[in-house]
């Protein structure tokens, strides 16, 4: 049966501006063309999960606001669970500025709006759940009590890199960076004995448990439209493999699979695969 997953996080409207170089401080660039999706990172991981086969409950906050049922849209429209979502009284739903290039490399300035209000009592009580997937776009706090609620795997996506108290990465079955937050927080991720999955761009990703390697993937080679929402393409894959018992390097390998069809297009919920669609690119793969 379909793994159970609360993913504890973010929800965003993202306004995304496709342009052919990304301006620099104080620089203007004409010619864009504009769109707007769905997204944050929180939202972004459970759509994907629940796009990959998990039944999944998001815990979140937006405000009360027209760009609230704009950033549930796609959550509602696949079934995601969305009757722990809270409205907010006073703070905007979240926004992200989101410019992309011709390549497919963007920048992103979050608004954090609800997201930042997020608190433990959102949160406590959720539950039972096969598996509990974070990341850092709301208040530790909520975090915190993310990792409290989760009895089997407790997933952890430390995006944006920011300070946390030792305890929470030591108590993560499953921590997930790229190679900035990897850099960031250095050894104390390799402290508890959980899993570390690092991604590392065009050369791929690598899991670690107890600070060993047990799995490497190179990149699979698609052509890059928009990366925003891969990593957490990655993220939602991941867990809901493992939280279907898939063994480790089977688990990345699908991870992997569903991340790269992620960058293929446009926006970071429009983009994100289907099960039937991993499985079908990994068919023909080695
Ligand atoms: O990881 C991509 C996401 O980061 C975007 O959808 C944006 O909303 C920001 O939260």
């Amino acid at each position: 049966s379909a793994p159970r997953i609360i993913t504890v996080g973010s929800v965003n409207l993202d306004l995304v501006a496709a342009c052919e170089t990304l301006p620099r401080p104080g620089e203007t660039v004409t010619g864009a063309t504009f769109a707007q999706y769905p997204g944050g990172k929180g939202a972004n991981q459970a759509l994907a999960a629940r796009r990959l086969g998990a039944d999944v409950s998001m815990l979140a906050r937006v405000g009360k606001d027209p760009n609230a049922e704009l950033a549930l849209a796609l959550l509602r429209k696949d079934g995601v669970d969305l009757s722990r979502i809270v409205e907010d009284e006073a703070a905007q739903t979240g926004v992200a500025l989101i410019g992309v290039d011709a390549s497919g490399e963007n920048f992103i300035i979050v608004a954090s709006g609800a997201n930042a209000e997020l608190d433990a009592r959102d949160v406590e009580g959720a539950g039972p759940a096969d598996a509990v997937l974070c990341q850092l776009e709301v208040p530790i706090s909520a975090v915190i009590a993310a990792s409290q609620i989760a009895s089997k795997l407790f997933a952890l996506n430390l995006a944006p890199a920011m300070p946390v108290p030792a305890g929470l990465l030591e108590t993560a079955d499953l921590l997930i960076v790229n190679e900035v937050e990897a850099d960031f927080y250095g050894d104390a991720l390799f402290r508890g004995d959980g899993l570390v999955a690092k991604t590392l761009g065009r050369d791929g990703s690598v899991l670690y448990r107890a600070g060993k390697e047990v799995a490497h993937m190179p990149v699979y080679a698609v052509p890059v439209v928009d990366t925003t929402g891969a990593g957490d393409t990655f993220c939602g894959a991941l867990a809901v493999a493992l939280a279907e018992g898939m063994e480790e390097g089977a688990a990345l390998r699908f991870a992997s699979g569903a991340a790269a069809l992620a960058v293929t297009k446009e926006g970071a919920q429009p983009s994100l695969p289907w099960r039937s669609e991993v499985e079908a690119f990994l068919a023909d793969k080695a």
